[in-house]
């Protein structure tokens, strides 16, 4: 795991921005898992930026988006399909029929799940994954006990993250019981994992995600076993990490070797 330590949530989604858009720049079709929540948000921003002023290309952009609220119409104001548009695919140039959000609708939802395993593997397997991390440790909607080795499948929501997602919506009772997720597997199956995370209320969490044991207690503590997993952090989402120094100190020797990495 790479750790990237930046002072605040704007500095962690410059950061986050940049690696992005160099994938971006690298490679046009670039296949790109992207996630919903409030952290993601100032990444997306930039995204916009890069299009509206420097004229980043999206048309050749295809997206996957790691989860979706089951029973949720893509059109409710909280569904991920609405978020995703509002953010981001709204403001680009990406063509719409090549963004994927799990279809919350789906009568069939194991025949859905399935479908889109193999649609991400048709569109040729992303490269490169953002994320963020629920309070308990979740990736995507993959609660605490989601096998480690899950593909796409239907969640029932923790009572802590229909508590954290209520924010949204009028009353908690309105909050959807269960989603469609990408599986833990399907998240390592990125070629690239971007994790993201900022605040005080993250940094327990955070903790167990990148210095606990591997664990289905806290799903995200699979990217241990990622190859090329990244994590950027602000400081407050940082603060309880035992080995903040070393981070620090890796993070400044790699920039000077940057070059041949
Ligand atoms: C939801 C999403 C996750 C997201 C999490 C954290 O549960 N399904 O993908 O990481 O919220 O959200 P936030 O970034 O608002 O803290």
């Amino acid at each position: 795991m790479e750790i990237i330590i930046t002072k605040d949530s704007e500095e962690m989604s410059d950061k986050a921005a940049e690696i992005v858009i160099a994938q971006i720049k690298a490679k046009p079709d670039t296949v790109l898992g992207l996630a919903t929540g409030s952290t993601p948000e100032g990444l997306y921003a930039r995204m916009v930026r890069a299009h509206k002023e420097d004229g980043l290309d999206f048309s050749s952009v295809v997206t996957f988006n790691l989860d979706e609220y089951v029973d949720l119409a893509p059109d409710h104001e909280q569904s991920y399909r609405s978020f995703m548009n509002r953010h981001l695919f709204d403001h680009i140039n990406v063509n719409k029929e090549n963004t994927h959000v799990p279809d919350g609708l789906a009568t069939d939802l194991g025949e859905f799940c399935r479908r889109y395993e193999q649609m991400i593997c048709e569109a040729g397997g992303i490269d490169i994954q953002v994320l963020g991390i629920g309070r308990d440790g979740h990736l995507g909607f993959n609660e605490p006990g989601s096998s480690l080795a899950s593909l796409t499948q239907v969640v029932t929501l923790a009572p802590e993250t229909i508590e954290d997602n209520s924010r949204f919506f009028q009353s908690e009772e309105e909050v959807p019981r269960f989603a469609v997720t990408m599986g833990i597997q399907s998240i390592l199956n990125a070629r690239k994992c971007l994790m993201l995370a900022s605040g005080r209320g993250k940094a327990e969490v955070v903790k167990g995600c990148v210095e606990g044991p591997i664990t289905a207690m806290v799903t995200a503590s699979a990217l241990q076993m990622h190859t090329d997993a990244v994590v950027i952090l602000d400081e407050e989402a940082a603060s309880m990490l035992d080995r903040i120094d070393y981070y620090r100190w890796a993070q400044e020797a790699r920039q000077q070797v940057a070059d041949r990495l």
